[in-house]
């Protein structure tokens, strides 16, 4: 079990809990549910859950937890109302217009599904009321901000999850079980590939941080890997504040080659993860939850177009059959699970915490400082062009050396002809 542990019981903080500017006053404090774990002669009472947002995302939220065994959806806030519609009509479940109103009634825990600049301020004040919260992803809008929020629910021992429902596509468990069992080998190199077109709800952050916070958090997370190094390139095409497309290139502290290419800007939409080892490669779709494998040949070929044209290491296809469950769903089943036992399970059967959530925020906001800062390496030029040499590497009184061959390679004579010297071209 993780160290988190719920308490799940009431909405008024404990005597020991720190008191904040937003602790809730006794008209916000609601009624307090009983223990979440209390069995009365009918079983366990089911969990008060509330969502806060409503929008694109937060409907799938309300649509789950009208469903969900063991959880009773107690109300959603949105200012804006309801804006896709019905929800109270459908469900009878209110749709109230803030925050307050929903801990009025009294929740163990919370869906947050806001606009992620609002996650940090909303997560504040779930915890200081000692409820529980789910909050999408990513955890916050910066890495400061993601911290405060891992904090003021680990302080209070209540458990936070992230909304990385990647992690419970199918394809992806199934390929993260397979590597663990060791199917590949060695894994040399993940690749994600994550395009679509512009969501043009969302406003408030870029593409790093709205989409490729997925990668970050499934690369990881396939691999039982942490980032190491990474470098990157951003471009802003829509006329946003915000980049609306990043490529990634990094390794992982094993090693492994990674890589990432996320936007906003294709008509086509794809959710790629391709891992490369010794015995071949994985892809994994994320939109079909299609999970299939490219085996290396072991069976040499004696026809020499064939192995020039496609490589000698082609060998068997397999797409694997398996049970598909919704993501969602199972996001959901799992952190009702860890509210009712007070802390989640470590590994496959746990959910994504709070603490994972800070840690795929702060490298993504290592991509943007990389995308600002790094300069990169130059390729050197094309040997067949006329190089000029600097005058100031010059040796006192010698003439220019012929730094340019013709047909030379990008050995140490190419490389000194993009200006590292003379004195090195004729060493
Ligand atoms: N896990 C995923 O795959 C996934 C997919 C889409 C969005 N998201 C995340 O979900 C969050 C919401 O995204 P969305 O696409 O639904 O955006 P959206 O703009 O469609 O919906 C946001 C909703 O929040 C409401 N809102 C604004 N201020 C609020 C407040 N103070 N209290 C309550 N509600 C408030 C808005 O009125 C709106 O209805 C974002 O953090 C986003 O990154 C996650």
């Amino acid at each position: 079990m993780t160290a988190t542990r719920a308490r799940t019981a009431t909405t008024a903080p404990t005597a020991n809990a720190p008191r904040t500017a937003d602790a809730p006053g006794p008209a916000e404090r609601g009624p307090a549910p009983a223990p979440a774990g209390e069995v009365s002669r009918g079983g366990p009472r089911p969990l008060r859950a509330g969502l806060i947002g409503l929008g694109a995302m937060g409907r799938n939220h309300a649509r789950i937890l009208a469903s969900l065994d063991g959880v009773e959806f107690v109300g959603a806030v949105d200012p804006a109302g309801d804006p896709h519609g019905s929800l109270h009509a459908r469900t009878g479940v209110p749709v109230l217009r803030d925050v307050a109103d929903l801990l009025a009634l009294g929740v163990d825990y919370a869906v947050v599904a806001c606009p992620t600049a609002l996650h940090e301020e909303i997560g504040l004040r779930l915890a200081a009321h000692d409820v529980c919260a789910l909050i999408e992803k990513p955890l916050a809008h910066s890495a400061r901000a993601a911290r405060r929020l891992v904090a003021a629910f680990e302080e209070r021992g209540l458990v936070a999850g992230v909304g990385h429902v990647e992690r419970f596509n199918p394809a992806l468990q199934q390929l993260r079980s397979r590597l663990e069992a060791g199917e590949l080998g060695e894994v040399f190199q993940v690749v994600t590939r994550r395009q679509g077109p512009f969501p043009h709800r969302i406003a408030d952050v870029g593409v790093v941080k709205d989409l490729a916070t997925h990668d970050i958090d499934l690369t990881s997370w396939i691999t039982g890997q942490a980032y190491a190094s990474l470098s990157a390139r951003t471009v802003s095409k829509s006329g946003r504040p915000h980049e609306d497309m990043v490529a990634v290139v990094g390794t992982l502290t094993d090693g492994t080659m990674v890589s990432h290419l996320v936007n906003w800007l294709s008509p086509l939409k794809e959710r790629f993860t391709a891992v490369t080892g010794e015995r071949g490669c994985f892809v994994a779709d994320t939109l079909t939850a299609d999970l299939t494998f490219h085996a290396n040949g072991a069976q040499a070929t004696e026809w020499e177009a064939l192995r020039a044209f496609r490589g000698v290491a082609e060998g068997d296809t397999v797409r694997y059959a398996f049970p598909k469950r919704e993501p969602l769903l199972v996001e959901h089943e799992r952190f009702r699970d860890a509210v009712r036992a007070g802390g989640a399970p470590d590994g496959d059967g746990g959910i994504v915490t709070a603490r994972e959530g800070l840690r795929t925020v702060e490298v993504s906001a290592a991509v943007l400082d990389a995308a600002r800062t790094t300069a990169g390496a130059r390729p050197a030029p094309d040997p067949a062009a006329p190089v000029t040499v600097p005058a100031t590497v010059l040796p006192t009184g010698s003439a220019p050396a012929p730094a340019h061959r013709a047909g030379a390679d990008t050995g140490p004579a190419a490389a000194t002809a993009t200006g590292t010297g003379v004195a090195e071209a004729t060493a």
